[in-house]
Formats: structure tokens, sequence, C-alpha cells
């Protein structure tokens, strides 16, 4: 049984060792601030060094005392297996991971820079599908562990402008939902979290315009509330969560209506005012 008060995580996350990706900021950190009262060890990933250091302060002030920092950039070909090399390399062996990191750049696909779409699934899919292996096979001679891959609702249908993200997110649903079947056997857990609109910087770094009509009708969330969702989710050994009631009723309409409907509609959101 899992036991939780209201202001802790289930008891069935304590004492973990984790390893979380995107932990420099947003939903990533919420994740560490969440899970540092009571994990055993954290190593957080990024590129951003002093946003990362930053967080790592935060994570010994809540309590872990053990906590190493790791920068690399995951859009570089088999950045993702180098990570989790290096990751496992350290005491106490890793028990849990949480893939938080991910990227989206604006722009029709023809109009965006060469590399850049190879670069964005490198980071969103390829990376995570390397750290989601080599720890998996880690996991399976240990008998136990965690694996929560952040993807997005936008995988749930096609994103003009974010052609590029959008399959990346719905690669990781079709994945986590495989990987799921595959290792929970082997007494491994693996939860894809969705999340919708969340008040972080993404926003800003992919230079999405937010004067449009969807930033208004979108159901905004805060970091803290979706990382948590999230790891209820994994707690309860979900293989699939969609943060927050109105976002999966968003989905329900979306998985009734046919594909050329979603993308008609969702392009005139993306470009009107
Ligand atoms: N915000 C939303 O509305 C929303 C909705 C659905 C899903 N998501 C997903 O939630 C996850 C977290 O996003 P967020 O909203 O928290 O965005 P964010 O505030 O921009 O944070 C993104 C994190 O990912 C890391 N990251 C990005 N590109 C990286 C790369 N190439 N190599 C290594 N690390 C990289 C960043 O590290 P550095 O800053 O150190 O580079 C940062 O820690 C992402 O997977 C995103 O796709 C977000």
């Amino acid at each position: 049984m899992v036991f939780m008060r209201k202001t802790t995580l289930p008891s069935n996350l304590s004492g973990l060792s984790w390893l979380i990706t995107g932990a420099s900021g947003g939903i990533g950190s919420a994740f560490v601030h969440l899970l540092a009262p009571t994990a055993k060890s954290l190593i957080l990933h990024g590129r951003n060094k002093e946003a990362l250091e930053e967080t790592a302060r935060r994570a010994k002030e809540l309590g872990t005392r053990n906590v190493t920092t790791m920068t690399s950039d995951l859009r570089t070909p088999g950045a993702g297996e180098a990570l989790a090399h290096r990751a496992l390399q350290c005491e106490p062996l890793l028990s849990g991971v949480v893939n938080a990191a991910g990227a989206s750049c604006w722009g029709d696909v023809v109009d965006l820079n060469p590399g850049a779409l190879e670069a964005e699934l490198n980071a969103n899919a390829q990376a995570v599908s390397e750290i989601s292996r080599h720890l998996g096979l880690a996991f399976m001679k240990q008998k136990n562990g965690k694996i929560l891959n952040v993807s997005s609702i936008v995988g749930f249908f096609g994103l003009p402008t974010q052609a590029a993200y959008a399959a990346s997110k719905s690669w990781m649903i079709s994945f986590g939902c495989a990987l799921h079947e595959e290792l929970k056997p082997q007494g491994i857990i693996v939860t894809t979290l969705c999340p919708g609109a969340t008040r972080t910087s993404f926003f800003s770094r992919a230079k999405i315009p937010l004067d449009k009509r969807w930033a208004t009708h979108a159901t905004w969330q805060e970091p803290r509330s979706v990382a948590r969702i999230g790891l209820i989710a994994l707690s309860k050994e979900k293989m699939l969560c969609i943060s927050g009631w109105k976002n999966r009723m968003a989905i329900f309409a979306v998985k009734l209506m046919p594909r050329s409907w979603i993308a008609l509609l969702v392009a005139r959101e993306l470009r009107e005012t």
C-alpha cells in the first residue's frame, strides 16, 4: 500500500537515488524540489552549470546530502548513452530516472536551419531512448527501478509550427507504453507524463509567440503541480498520465476527431491572435 500525506510524496518513492535531466529549470527543477526531501542521492543534469548548481544547493537544503551535477548537450548524438554510462558509475547505484529535458524550436519545417530538426529529435527522443535502455538494463539486474519520461499532450496530434517537437513527443508516448509492458515483469515501472501548457521558460526559449489565441484558451499549470502529478502516477505504476482533468478532456475529444480536423483546428489556434 502507498502511504501519502498531502504535503509529502508517496512513500514508495522515498530513499531512491535519482538521475534527473532538465534539472536546471522548469518542470525538471520542480521534480528535484519534490524528490529532494526523501531522496538517497540525486544526479542533476542540464547544460547551464550555474542554474544546475543553484538547483543542487536547494536540493541539499531540502535534505539530500549526496547531490552530483553533470552537464552535456543532449542534442549531440550519443549524449544520452554517455550520460547514462557516467551516472551508473556513481555511488549509490541509481534506482530511478526522470527524463525531463526537452526543447522545441518555433517555425515551419522548411524554414528551420539545417540540422535543427535532427538536433531536436536527438535531445527529445534519441537521448531518452538511450538513457531508458541503459538504465533499464541496470535496473533489471537490481530487479527494480523507476523511469519517468516527460512527453507532452502535443504528442497526441500534429502541431504545425512545431512539427518535429510534437512528433518527438508522440514517439515518447509510443516508446514509453511499449517499454512499460516490456519492463513491468522485471519489477521496473515506466510512466510517461504528458503535461499541457506549463508556466516555464520553455516558450521564450523556443521563441513561441504567446500572443496567439491558443495561449488564452490553454489550461496553464505550474511546474510543481505537473511534477507532483507525474510522481504520483509513477508511484501508482501508471503507464501514461495526462496532467490535469482539463487536459485529459481535451485529449479525449482529440481522440474522437479525424486527424485532418485536428491539424486544421490547431493550425488556426496557433496562428490567430
Ligand atoms: N512548458 C510546457 O508547457 C511543457 C508542456 C509539455 C511538455 N513539456 C516538456 O517538459 C519538459 C521540461 O520542459 P520545461 O517546460 O521545464 O522547459 P524549460 O524550463 O525550458 O526547461 C528545459 C530543461 O531541459 C534542459 N534541456 C533543454 N535542451 C537540452 C539539451 N539540448 N541538452 C541538455 N539539456 C537540455 C534545459 O537545460 P539547460 O537550461 O541547462 O540547457 C532545462 O533544464 C520538456 O521535455 C518539455 O518538452 C513542457
